[in-house]
């Protein structure tokens, strides 16, 4: 009887998983818009933090352009991307919280992957100050993941909290500078409740939450 029971339990559970995720699609990003943008000189003279966003979505070529200057593959044949990275470790994920739901970019495949088919952009935002309430409406937010699985020989804390800041920083800074060529807003942050967010997106032990930074049109 409690043998029925419990695959009873098993086969609900399985239906409602696959459903979950059958429900939210993988999007596949278009190639970057290489010809798109101001110069760099004027993207840097551009730069800046902005806290004041508008609900408006972003346009699937403007999302995908802004996930390959990111940190997407700019030299195919060694999968080398736009961000240095430690040791060519790759550590960093960027997971794109938006209405739909939680994606993560796959650069290879240049493709945001289904996680999770909740809203996850409030979860984000629970340390924002009143005064700056309006980053809540960025209809993105990139949350910059580490997994420190991937940093093979370093053993010790400091040291990986030390590259994969600095990793974090080189992909943060592509995504403001494309931002400034775009007109986009953007803000990064590091006052974000890390460990409640880290369970809503069912991180595993070995990812830690570095930066969140919204993106979106300003208000
Ligand atoms: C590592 C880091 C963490 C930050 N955390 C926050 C934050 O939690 N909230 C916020 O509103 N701004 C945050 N900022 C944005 C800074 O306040 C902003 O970069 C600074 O005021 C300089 O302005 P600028 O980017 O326009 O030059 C952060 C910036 C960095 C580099």
């Amino acid at each position: 009887m409690l043998k029925k029971v419990f695959l009873c339990v098993a086969i609900i559970f399985y239906f409602a998983s696959s459903s979950i995720a059958a429900e939210l699609s993988p999007i596949k990003l278009l190639p970057p818009d290489m010809k798109g943008g101001k110069s760099l000189m004027q993207s840097l003279q551009e730069r800046k933090t902005s806290r004041s966003f508008s609900t408006k979505k972003l346009p699937i070529e403007v999302l995908s352009s802004l996930m390959w200057a990111a940190c997407g593959i700019n030299r195919p044949d060694s999968g080398k991307r736009t961000a240095p990275s430690a040791l060519n470790w790759q550590e960093i994920d960027v997971y794109v919280a938006m209405e739909e739901g939680l994606y993560l970019y796959n650069a290879k495949a240049h493709v945001l992957e289904p996680v999770l088919k909740s809203d996850l952009r409030k979860n984000t935002t629970v340390f924002l100050q009143p005064s700056r309430s309006s980053v809540a409406n960025a209809p993105l937010q990139l949350i910059y993941v580490v997994d420190y699985s991937k940093m093979s020989f370093v053993t010790n804390d400091e040291d990986k909290k030390v590259y994969s800041s600095a990793d974090t920083g080189f992909i943060a800074q592509n995504v403001y500078l494309y931002c400034a060529s775009e007109g986009l807003a953007t803000v990064i942050r590091g006052m974000v409740d890390r460990d409640t967010l880290s369970k809503d997106m069912k991180l595993r032990d070995k990812q830690k939450i570095i930066l969140v930074q919204a993106v979106g049109y300003p208000q």
